[in-house]
């Protein structure tokens, strides 16, 4: 009955707003952060001002980035993604608004002006003081010529992090706002592997909601805004998406 309910609410889909979190990507072999065995429980974030201050915790956080590359570095796109490529190709969404930072969503075939990565991008680093960008590659190399030191910036000695948001950093002005506009505008909105503990990420489905658009909630366990949604359903988002819509291949 909930498999008939959402094909039926995604069908009649026209303005969509595909809402991701980290549960979208577990079935690609990365692992999410708040599940038994997910990255918080393995690691506290480094919010920040440590990341800022000190040297040390910043090789600590670079350490850890290139364990996750050497794990997941290779990973693809899955049925989740794949499902929302095709509502996209299909005309039935605004765009993509995740908080994931594995760049899975454009490998998919998201193009970046439907694409709003509210929590930034894993896959380069960037300058903190002047903002030049720099390949993590060039990092690695650095870093390990350096014998596990992070770089600072060669042009103005600031701290190198990667293009992400870690709790305590300002979120991304304009991403924020884009999405912001898509959820005032949506007709369906749909979560799809978040927790929705994290603000003001979580603002966007309330935001949606109160703006008249219906809430679709899919995750494996419940969520605190399950309450507000039209539509839960607690299983695997491959299992649940692969084929309630017919979509095309996007990749
Ligand atoms: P969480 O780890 O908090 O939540 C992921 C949710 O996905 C959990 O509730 C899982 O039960 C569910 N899940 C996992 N695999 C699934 C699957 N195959 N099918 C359905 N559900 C599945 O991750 P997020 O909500 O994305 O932010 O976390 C939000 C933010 O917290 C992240 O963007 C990150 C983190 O700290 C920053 O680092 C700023
Ligand atoms: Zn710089």
């Amino acid at each position: 009955a909930a498999r008939a309910a959402l094909a039926e609410l995604l069908g009649n889909m026209r303005a969509g707003i595909a809402f991701t979190g980290a549960g979208i990507s577990t079935e690609c072999g990365i692992p999410d952060f708040r599940s038994p065995g997910g990255l918080w429980s393995q690691n506290k974030p480094i919010p920040y001002d440590a990341f800022v201050s000190s040297r040390a915790a910043r090789n600590e956080a670079w350490r850890r980035r290139f364990a996750m590359e050497e794990a997941f570095g290779g990973a693809r796109p899955g049925r989740g993604h794949a499902a929302v490529a095709g509502w996209l190709a299909d005309g039935r969404l605004l765009g993509v608004v995740t908080q994931n930072i594995d760049g899975l969503h454009q490998l998919s075939g998201v193009p970046d002006e439907r694409l709003v990565e509210l929590h930034g991008n894993s896959t380069y680093a960037v300058c903190l003081d002047c903002n030049c960008r720099y390949s993590l590659s060039w990092v690695r190399k650095e870093f390990d010529d350096a014998g596990g030191v992070a770089p600072d910036c060669i042009h103005c000695d600031g701290p190198v992090k990667t293009a992400t948001i870690s709790f305590g950093q300002a979120m991304p002005a304009g991403e924020m706002m884009r999405a912001h506009e898509w959820a005032m505008e949506c007709d369906v909105f749909v979560v799809l592997g978040s927790s929705l503990v994290v603000y003001p990420a979580a603002y966007l489905p309330i935001e949606a909601k109160q703006a008249g658009a219906r809430l679709v909630i899919v995750n494996r366990e419940p969520t605190e805004l399950d309450p507000l949604a039209d539509l839960v359903i607690h299983a695997d988002i491959g299992d649940v998406l692969d084929g309630v819509l017919p979509h095309p291949a996007a990749f």
